[in-house]
């Protein structure tokens, strides 16, 4: 079985393998680089990274249309619970068990709260390990040591980096957390959405082909990119 990874814009990907369909940080409605995406897969899990709008997004309204679980950090999970859905709260450097291998979640150098203005826990940074392969969903994030450490332990193949400046890291901390990673592939993504945030995927893409063994793939809106 190969592992899917389609991209809907900003931070939200949706990850499939065998009759698993994965969500992360689905953020839809009033996503402007979603505006042709619709959630057509029956999802079988949500991963959320934090509680900001654009990240938790349609996390919920997904949840029930699929009844399928929210997993996130413990305050944002209870927030989910509280709104009728099934969460399951873990923290960071917790590894959770699922039908399609595991995830372990990790740092994040970001702040987070719910969409109504609440406490919801840390920010976090997702890694999935699905049939051997090691997919790293940095959340919002800056530049942070951590990635050595992520590096180091966690290995992983593939890692979705925050490119777009402002609430997180630019194209240059990018590059520098892709050395840092060991990674061997790396895909920009909370770019473009909104000015404020805009960066130029090209000129990130010949940075890290410059800068770093890595391999950089850009993805468009619908776009999936095969885990060969
Ligand atoms: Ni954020
Ligand atoms: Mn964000």
């Amino acid at each position: 079985m190969s592992i899917n990874i389609k991209y809907l814009g900003h931070s939200a990907f949706i990850i499939s393998y065998n009759n698993s369909i994965i969500a992360i940080d689905p953020f839809i409605t009033g996503n402007p680089l979603a505006s042709n995406v619709s959630v057509l897969e029956k999802l079988t899990d949500i991963l959320v990274t934090h509680g900001h709008g654009d990240h938790l997004g349609d996390s919920l309204r997904l949840s029930k249309k699929y009844n399928a679980p929210i997993t996130t950090i413990f305050e944002l999970a209870n927030y989910c619970l509280k709104k009728g859905v099934k969460a399951n709260g873990i923290n960071i450097g917790g590894k959770v068990n699922f039908d399609w291998g595991y995830a372990n979640w990790v740092p994040a150098s970001h702040s987070s709260s719910t969409p109504d203005g609440q406490y919801a826990g840390v920010a976090s940074g997702i890694i999935l390990n699905i049939n051997g392969k090691t997919i790293y969903h940095a959340g919002d994030t800056g530049l942070q040591y951590e990635f050595k450490m992520i590096g180091e332990f966690y290995k992983p193949d593939i890692a979705f980096l925050p490119i777009g400046g402002h609430y997180t890291m630019g194209q240059e901390e990018a590059v520098t957390a892709t050395n840092w990673l060991r990674c061997k592939t790396v895909i920009p993504m909370h770019y473009n959405t909104f000015d404020v945030i805009n960066s130029n995927e090209n000129e990130f893409q010949n940075l890290i082909h410059s800068s770093t063994q890595a391999k950089c793939i850009i993805l468009k809106p619908n776009e999936i990119y095969n885990v060969k």
